[in-house]
């Protein structure tokens, strides 16, 4: 392992474990908070009885151990939140974290999870649920609602208190130890599930409202719970089919770019850098994914037999050859093309990769804004991730040549808001500079299953290739295919 990789992987550690530590002290606080505000004499004035507490907590373990949990986001696959909502609002703050702490912590031990997750988890979610019950109870809700007109407003609070808690706390560990930046993590773990989740929660009234007045009691909670537990199932199984698909998609890229090893990792980082640009820009999330997808497989064409000579071939390539080369853009748009929720903008980024901004590209000539803004920003994605790695012939180039020949190709090839907005974005310098420097690679979840490699050096070069871009004339073009 490289020592700059062992480094940065203690200090992540370090970070984890500080950071569960601020969580778990932030939750024994509101805990006594908790106990002070509602116990201040010492004595339960909450009317909680003792079995109707314990089967709260056991139903909250039953939900939990029947969750199907989400493979890839530990943010919020279940549903047994519902249950800890219901919980302090029958039995009031304290015995509501009581209920969550003892589920949660007896389904971490069933589950043989190391000690730092179990404290973690079950400090966050005791946390969410102190300052969840406690906005509640300080907005005057009544333990346990009696009416809706006098609950629902302070409910609202509960719920918001409840999942900014939870989100963020989760949202950070995950930033934290997978070394993503927290708004992408926020963003993609809440919000497939934000909707679902606020409307479920609403259900936490159900329960509070047949537990307390009906005579179902526990029972009631069953009626509530069991069809939701069908509806997250499909919300589950649809979200976990979009994931394979992705992965899919890299697996076929790394599949492509496995026969050459002097690409390899080169359409992960393209679609890496491609994302940040598009962010940076003011893209929204779908679009941003779009352009990070095309990103991904803008060069899928040329697993086409016809390339291979000529991505093996060590000279100059000839006027034909080039003209064939070239095609690579179109047939990678009609392989796109053949996943028909890529259609659209996806394949057309895909498409329009190589235009230039003055229109002398290929395979369109189209120019300036014509040009797809993916297909724009994929151009200069893909243009840094070659200047930034080794080649057989010349290092990497630093950030600050990448950035001037960025801006001499300005007009020419590269959109010129596009190269500003790539000089100014301290997320692309801090991603391109840490490679650089640590010859780490790109920071994404994927690496750290140490499934993606650095390129190794190659055996030979590839002259199709860029090349030393400070002996790149004026009247060249940056190749970046
Ligand atoms: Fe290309």
């Amino acid at each position: 392992m490289l020592p700059g990789r062992a480094n940065v992987e203690e200090r992540q550690k370090t970070f984890v474990r500080l950071y569960v530590g601020v969580v778990v002290g932030l939750a024994l606080g509101a805990f006594v908070l908790a106990v002070s505000l509602h116990f201040p004499d010492g004595s339960d004035a909450t009317g909680a009885s003792f079995s109707g507490v314990l089967a709260f907590a056991a139903l909250a373990v039953g939900l939990q151990l029947a969750e199907h949990r989400l493979a890839v986001s530990s943010v919020t696959g279940a549903i047994s939140f519902i249950v800890y909502i219901a919980g302090a609002l029958v039995f009031g703050p304290v015995w509501g974290a009581a209920i969550t702490g003892v589920s949660v912590a007896l389904v971490q031990a069933v589950r043989r999870n190391p000690p730092i997750k179990v404290a973690f988890n079950v400090a966050q979610h005791v946390l969410a649920i102190l300052v969840g019950a406690l906005i509640y109870v300080g907005m005057d809700g009544p333990i346990p609602p009696d009416s809706i007109d006098r609950s629902l407003f302070q409910f609202v609070g509960f719920v918001v208190g409840f999942f900014g808690v939870n989100t963020t706390a989760v949202s950070g560990v995950v930033a934290i130890s997978e070394r993503r930046r927290f708004s992408d993590v926020w963003i993609s773990n809440t919000w497939s599930f934000a909707g679902y989740d606020l409307a479920a929660s609403v259900l936490s009234l159900g329960i509070v409202w047949l537990y307390v007045h009906t005579p179902l009691g526990v029972l009631g909670i069953a009626v509530v719970v069991l069809p939701i537990l069908f509806i997250r199932h499909v919300y589950q199984v649809n979200h976990q089919l979009q994931e394979t698909n992705h992965e899919l998609l890299e697996l076929m890229v790394k599949a492509i770019e496995a026969r050459d090893p002097y690409t390899s990792g080169h359409s992960q980082r393209v679609a890496d850098i491609a994302r940040l640009l598009a962010r940076e820009i003011g893209l929204g999330f779908k679009d941003v994914a779009s352009v990070a997808t095309a990103a991904l497989l803008h060069d899928v064409g040329k697993i086409h037999e016809e390339y291979a000579p000529l991505l093996r071939k060590e000279a100059k390539l000839t006027v034909e050859e080039k003209r064939l080369m070239d095609s690579h853009a179109l047939r990678s748009a009609e392989l796109v093309a053949t996943i028909s929720n890529l259609r659209g903008p996806v394949e057309q980024f895909v498409r329009h990769h190589h235009e230039n901004f003055d229109g002398s590209g290929y395979p369109d000539g189209l120019a300036g804004e014509d040009i797809p803004i993916g297909a724009r920003i994929i151009a200069i994605a893909d243009t840094a991730d070659a200047m930034t790695t080794d080649r057989p012939y010349r290092r990497a180039l630093t950030f600050e040549k990448v950035l001037s020949v960025l801006a001499r190709f300005s007009w020419k090839q590269f959109d010129p808001r596009l190269v500003s907005a790539f000089r100014t974005s301290a997320a692309i310098r801090h991603m391109i500079e840490n490679r650089l420097r640590s010859d780490v690679p790109f920071l994404d979840p994927s690496e750290q299953n140490g499934s993606r490699a650095t390129s190794p050096l190659p055996t030979a070069a590839r002259s199709s290739l860029l090349s030393d871009a400070s002996s790149v004339p004026d009247s060249a073009r940056v190749a970046n295919e």
